[in-house]
């Protein structure tokens, strides 16, 4: 609880002014809620006194001036500080996702989406009511409590204590139940990030799951984990349902004790009738407090809970935290040195020096570390020990965000968003001229393709480019890569899905394209491979050959193999 509130203060704080007003608010709605009952009190002793009907009028109109009067401080009570924790959402939102941009892959195999979707929503919202109504009706709460209780002692000492003497019950109620309620709920919001983390995957994979019959599997899954939430939910329902009924059942003592003690003091002539029923007034009063209060509770503790999980997010270190004074160069001139790599998974000392303005391919087994190598010179991944140096300088030592400007990767597994096309390939040259973006499209092969769609480049492709080809998309996806102009471009297998007609073509246009600027392809395709300045093959996370294509084939080792084998496999296809 101290550590929730620690943490939202300063997120409150951007708000005093705001505050101030609402507690404000909130203290006048308080303060004139009390004097009601005094002035029925007044109203009472005066008529039993003999007055006639113009006491009776006055003190009418006094109620309903004082409870208009309440009823506006207390719509801005509400409306202020229910304000408040809205702006409050929405600073800690942003918060919450600036910091998922800077985190690693590590970060997204521990939490699925669905987990970090759950964390953003459900969790901030308890939040949220927790910072807002919570705290509001908190306030108001023990507002009402202590001025009542300040009145009612005020008039008679002995009647208040025997109103008070179930509060300790109460108390201990409250906190037997909040424990448990907390536990619950944090329960609740576990099992229903798993759901929305399966929701989410399975509508992703959703055409995997249909090709390979699982709908019923994965709807026996699912109502498994829906079974499971619902059990917990009527578990939380139980522990609510038992903690309400007993709360009303103590209130209801309360009011036995105040009609009993009250009476019997009535009768004995120490307190006057008018008193007598503002005592019954204020406990009628605190009924809704006493009420609030349990639900208080309850939000407070499903708020702490949310508030955990959303500081684990937040307590996540970034990936790759930018140095104080990083490098950012004019220019790169594309030399990449890489000095005795060892990755965490794979590659086990790998020592390759690119010139600038080179064309390298790097081929190999699948699984052999070349996404792995490849990574690791726009700093997507780190090497486990060993240095990778480019214009030799350290990776580490370059601004983060400079360096993957300067290099572009056009990943193994394409990414495309549901934007048009042209908002797809000027991904992050927000200002990129639209004859640029038709250059580079052609440059990419693009050009047959968009002539056969409706709108061209302002077509709108489905989510994750569902209703482009696997060749178009990685076409786009190579496009995406040129418009930066990069000086290192890094092509991680992304010819795979294009015939080797286009290949070719695509190849020649870039040749002209990075003419000067370093390029390393990655491919198991000789075709792609074949006319790089030099080849490096990579076996068990080591550089087993290296050279041209001729120096290779003619060495007779693995690359030679890759090429009979592939002859093989053309010569058999055009049978
Ligand atoms: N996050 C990870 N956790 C565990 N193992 C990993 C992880 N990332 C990569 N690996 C392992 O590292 C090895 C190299 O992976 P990498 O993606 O670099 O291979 P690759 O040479 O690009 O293969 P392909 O030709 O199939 O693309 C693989 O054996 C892979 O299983
Ligand atoms: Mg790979």
């Amino acid at each position: 609880m101290r550590e929730a509130i620690r943490f939202l203060t300063p997120y409150l704080m951007r708000h005093q002014r705001t505050l101030w007003l609402g507690f404000g608010a909130l203290l006048c709605k308080d303060l004139l809620g009390a004097l009601l009952p005094l002035v029925i009190r007044r109203g009472i002793d005066t008529l039993q006194a003999g007055q006639g009907w113009r006491a009776v009028g006055e003190f009418a109109g006094l109620m309903i001036g004082l409870s208009l009067t309440k009823g506006f401080f207390q719509y801005w009570m509400r409306r202020l500080l229910v304000g408040v924790s809205r702006d409050l959402e929405f600073d800690l939102r942003n918060d919450i996702y600036a910091h998922l941009v800077t985190l690693s892959r590590d970060f997204f195999l521990k939490y699925p989406a669905g987990d970090v979707m759950a964390r953003t929503t459900n969790d901030l919202n308890s939040v949220r009511m927790m910072a807002g109504p919570g705290m509001m009706y908190w306030t108001e709460t023990m507002g009402t409590l202590v001025l009542a209780f300040a009145v009612m002692l005020s008039v008679d000492v002995p009647l208040t204590l025997a109103a008070l003497a179930p509060a300790p019950v109460i108390s201990l109620l409250v906190i037997f139940y909040g424990q448990r309620i907390h536990a619950r709920f944090e329960q609740i919001q576990e099992v229903f990030s798993g759901i929305s983390s399966r929701v989410q995957e399975s509508i992703s994979g959703m055409r995997v799951l249909r090709a390979y019959n699982q709908g019923d599997a994965e709807l026996r899954a699912f109502g498994r984990m829906n079974d499971a939430d619902l059990r917990r939910n009527l578990e939380l329902v139980k522990t609510t349902g038992g903690f309400e009924p007993l709360l009303h059942a103590m209130i209801g003592v309360a009011f036995l004790i105040v009609l009993w003690v009250g009476g019997t003091r009535l009768l004995d002539g120490r307190i006057s009738l008018g008193s007598f029923v503002m005592f019954q007034t204020y406990m009628g009063m605190l009924i809704w407090p006493m009420i609030a209060m349990g639900w208080v509770i309850n939000l407070i503790q499903r708020g702490t809970a949310s508030l955990g999980r959303i500081r684990e997010l937040l307590n996540y270190p970034p990936a790759i935290a930018a140095p104080a004074n990083s490098l950012r160069p004019e220019q790169l001139r594309g030399e990449i040195e890489f000095e005795n790599v060892h990755g965490e998974y794979a590659l086990a000392g790998v020592n390759l020096r690119i010139s600038a303005g080179e064309t390298v391919a790097i081929a190999g087994h699948t699984g052999c570390g070349k996404t792995t190598l490849a990574q690791m010179a726009p700093r997507l991944l780190d090497p486990a020990s060993g240095a990778v140096r480019i214009d030799g300088a350290d990776v580490r030592a370059y601004d983060p965000a400079w360096l993957r400007r300067s290099i572009a990767v056009v990943p193994q597994e394409t990414f495309l968003f549901s934007m048009t096309l042209a908002e797809n390939i000027a991904l992050g040259v927000p200002d990129a001229p639209r004859e640029e973006i038709e250059r580079v499209a052609e440059i990419a092969g693009l050009g047959p393709d968009l002539a056969a769609m409706p709108q061209g480049l302002d077509t709108v492709i489905g989510e994750r480019g569902i209703t482009l080809s696997g060749g178009q998309r990685q076409r786009t996806a190579i496009a995406r890569a040129i418009l930066r102009a990069p000086s290192i471009l890094i092509l991680d297998d992304a010819l795979s899905s294009v015939d080797t007609v286009t290949e070719e073509r695509i190849l020649r246009e870039l040749t002209g394209v990075m003419r000067g600027r370093t390029t390393l392809l990655i491919s198991h395709r000789v075709s792609t491979i074949r006319h790089a300045d030099r080849i490096v093959v990579l076996r068990e996370g080591k550089i087993a050959e290296e050279g041209t294509h001729a120096e290779l084939v003619a060495a007779q080792g693995l690359y030679a193999a890759l090429v009979r084998q592939q002859q093989l496999e053309e010569e058999i296809a055009s049978i």
